[in-house]
């Protein structure tokens, strides 16, 4: 039984249902109450007790299992829904080895110390010595009480051991105490508070955990205005975004985030009712951190950096970290729109949000797009009678920089303001556009063909995770239908492959030794279109990345593959890997593909009514790999096409390159037979 459907063998839907909506009461077969999701008088939200499921035949017309109840009701994602529900239901996600519970045991403790620290704190803040610390953030930084304890701000005193005595007595080691980063230790060995006369500002994870502390200097006499806690097992600044944990919701809701500097500016932003404001704390954004809230939360991300030229730079580092986050492997496929938010005056967020907090949903709204945020900055610096060559230099700069922003790449205008503020011609910059377009965009284009459709699922790997069909006897909702077919089929297959090969590494080399055995000692074949299976026969983001993983773990002796794998595995795709190790390989293609069956059938119809049944799972793997790979062979054949119509085009044709071409599409087409024949 797969994780999931071992919760919902536990929590009863109904019951699940009633505890939020108490108006739930049975009707028949099912049960009824007013739609949670929507304003309604006539009670249209079903449960269905048989089927463990909901639907709402009002205004929402949505439904689904207990999951996405639970994520709808309270907001989560599916792997919050997931951890949640698994809590609930007293099921263990993920079995761990002794090493990794005594680790886990050991990060928890540490959160601890953490957290009775922000206690001390926060006391301290409360008691006499706090007291100007205290009037500091009512009366000059506005602050108001509730504000104060929501973001349990505190004081560490001008003492070198008041926190080192406060956890001592607790029962905890110095070690313990050093290792979390609220003390040091000198050279010659003595033990001392790291935070002294500073106000304190808890740092949390996601979850809300404290993991760290920042801690601003009160008076101006000292070096630092603010000192952070040090990395620790617990605490990786470049990780975490601080205010995450109380602005997730709201980030959510609107699909929006805005990214500040620091502290304040969170704390002022959520004071003033703007919940969806993060702070990166000084310095650039880091890929992990732009990808705790994009896509996963919020496809609009404006970042509004202080003023000064510190941030402005910072602004433009961040900018090139989401652009190679964006180009690196959501393959253009995402489009987040970034935008640059300017605060008038030249003033800090939480300035501007004191003064004038009602005046900051317009200024998000307006924020500077990427594009004309760029061109504008590094313009600026270049004198009037720069060399033409210095301006194409940096022109060829700022290009890639316009791809951040997948609304505002290709647009005419874009280019047409570089051009004109660089006075370089246009059909030129065009040029150098098209050489920067990733080969993903280029085939998105080409490919009309439904089967090359991108897959829908990009934008939410779990979209279309519900377990379950919908009620069965309502219509049938077909307007997607045909569209997605071809891609959750193929999808399905990929899944298909990826858990049978979770479950046995070592199947790897069945399929392998097909593909050579069909490339015979013919090796264009056995290096072109028969090479070994990887990466690149799957077309899901997670997919290829966890089939990288295998080859990697095949490739090393050290530890059995899967130990490794668990070793080395993202934390995100974690789920996932574990869902298709541990489910039945056709459950989840079943689940994924949705009428994979049928689909199935199809692809393999000639050898099942060619009277060989009874496939064992071997053949069958084997089977399902090779159509993966006749998938992709006609993928790239469709491209060879283009590149030949594009080479005949052209004035003066290039033999040798059409002839190369020619060959490969040949080369290709006897793949295709020679898979054909075999899975036939
Ligand atoms: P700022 O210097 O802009 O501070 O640094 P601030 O948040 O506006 O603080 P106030 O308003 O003067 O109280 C922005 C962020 O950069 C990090 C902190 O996270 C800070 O909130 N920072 C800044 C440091 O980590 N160390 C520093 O020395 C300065
Ligand atoms: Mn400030």
């Amino acid at each position: 039984m797969s994780v999931t459907d071992e919760i919902k063998s536990r929590i009863d839907i109904v019951g699940y249902v009633q505890r939020y909506v108490p108006a739930l009461k049975k009707a028949g077969r099912n049960y009824k109450a007013p739609c949670p999701f929507h304003k309604e008088n006539t009670p249209s939200f079903i449960v269905n007790p048989a089927r463990q499921s909901w639907r709402c035949f009002g205004a929402c017309a949505e439904g689904g299992d207990l999951f996405t109840f639970a994520q709808k009701l309270h907001g989560w994602d599916f792997k919050e829904a997931l951890r949640e529900l698994a809590h609930e239901a007293g099921v263990q996600l993920r079995a761990q080895t002794p090493e990794q519970k005594s680790r886990s045991d050991r990060l928890e403790h540490l959160r601890g110390i953490l957290a009775s620290a922000a206690e001390f704190y926060e006391q301290e803040l409360h008691r006499s010595a706090g007291t100007a610390a205290l009037v500091y953030l009512r009366e000059e930084r506005g602050l108001r009480s509730e504000t104060i304890g929501r973001f349990q701000l505190g004081f560490a005193p001008e003492s070198w051991d008041f926190m080192l005595r406060g956890l001592r007595d607790l029962g905890h080691s110095d070690d313990d105490i050093v290792e979390v980063g609220l003390a040091a230790r000198s050279e010659n060995g003595r033990v001392y508070d790291r935070f002294r006369n500073r106000l304190m500002f808890p740092i949390r994870d996601e979850r809300g955990r404290a993991v760290g502390f920042g801690g601003r200097a009160l008076g101006t006499e000292d070096a630092a205005k603010y000192i952070n806690s040090p990395q620790t097992p617990v605490f990786d600044k470049s990780g975490l975004l601080y205010g995450l944990d109380m602005g997730k919701s709201a980030i959510r809701d609107r699909g929006a985030v805005v990214i500040v500097e620091g502290y304040m500016d969170v704390i002022q932003a959520h004071q003033a009712g703007y919940a969806n404001v993060v702070a990166q704390m000084g310095t650039a954004m880091t890929e992990p951190q732009l990808r705790l809230v994009a896509p996963r939360f919020a496809s609009k991300v404006v970042l509004a950096l202080d003023a000064d030229e510190a941030g402005q730079n910072a602004a433009r580092r961040s900018l090139d970290v989401a652009r190679e986050a964006l180009a690196k492997d959501y393959a253009g496929k995402l489009a987040i729109d970034i935008g640059i938010l300017r605060i008038p005056a030249g003033k800090d967020p939480d300035d501007y949000l004191r003064e004038s907090p009602e005046g900051w949903d317009e200024l998000v709204e307006h924020a500077q797009g990427v594009a004309d945020f760029v061109i504008e900055m590094e313009t600026a610096a270049l004198p009037a009678d720069a060399s033409l060559q210095a301006r194409q230099a940096r022109a060829r700069s700022i290009l890639p920089i316009l791809q951040v922003s997948e609304n505002n790449i290709y647009r005419q205008e874009n280019i047409q303001t570089l051009a004109r503020r660089l006075r370089i011609g246009e059909r030129e910059m065009l040029a150098w556009t098209q050489e920067l377009a990733p080969r993903v965009r280029k085939r998105a284009r080409l490919d009309a063909a439904p089967s090359d459709l991108p897959p829908a699922y990009w934008d939410n790997e779990y979209a279309d995770y519900a377990p379950d069909s919908p009620m069965g006897d309502e219509p049938v909702d077909g307007a997607h239908e045909t569209a997605d077919a071809a891609g959750r089929s193929e999808r399905a297959i990929e899944a298909y492959c990826l858990s049978v090969l979770l479950k046995n590494p070592n199947l790897l080399s069945q399929v392998n030794r097909k593909l050579r055995e069909l490339a015979g000692d013919d090796e264009a074949l056995s290096r072109g279109p028969l090479r070994e299976i990887g990466a690149d026969d799957f077309t899901q983001s997670g997919y290829r990345a966890l089939m990288r993983y295998l080859q990697d773990s095949m490739a090393q002796d050290d530890l059995a593959p899967l130990e490794y794998m668990v070793e080395v595995i993202d934390e995100e795709l974690r789920t996932e890997f574990y869902e298709l190790q541990v489910d039945d390989p056709e459950t989840i293609a079943e689940r994924i593909g949705g009428n994979f069956r049928v689909d199935l059938n199809d692809i393999f119809s000639r050898g099942l009514r060619s009277g060989r049944p009874g496939l064992d799972g071997q053949d069958e793997l084997v089977r399902r790999a090779l159509q993966l790979r006749l998938e992709r062979l006609e993928f790239e054949r469709t491209e060879l096409q283009y590149l030949q119509e594009e080479a005949e085009s052209e004035d003066v044709s290039d033999d040798g390159q059409l002839r190369s071409i020619g060959d490969q599409i040949a080369l290709s087409m006897q793949a295709k037979a020679k898979i054909n024949w075999a899975v036939r």
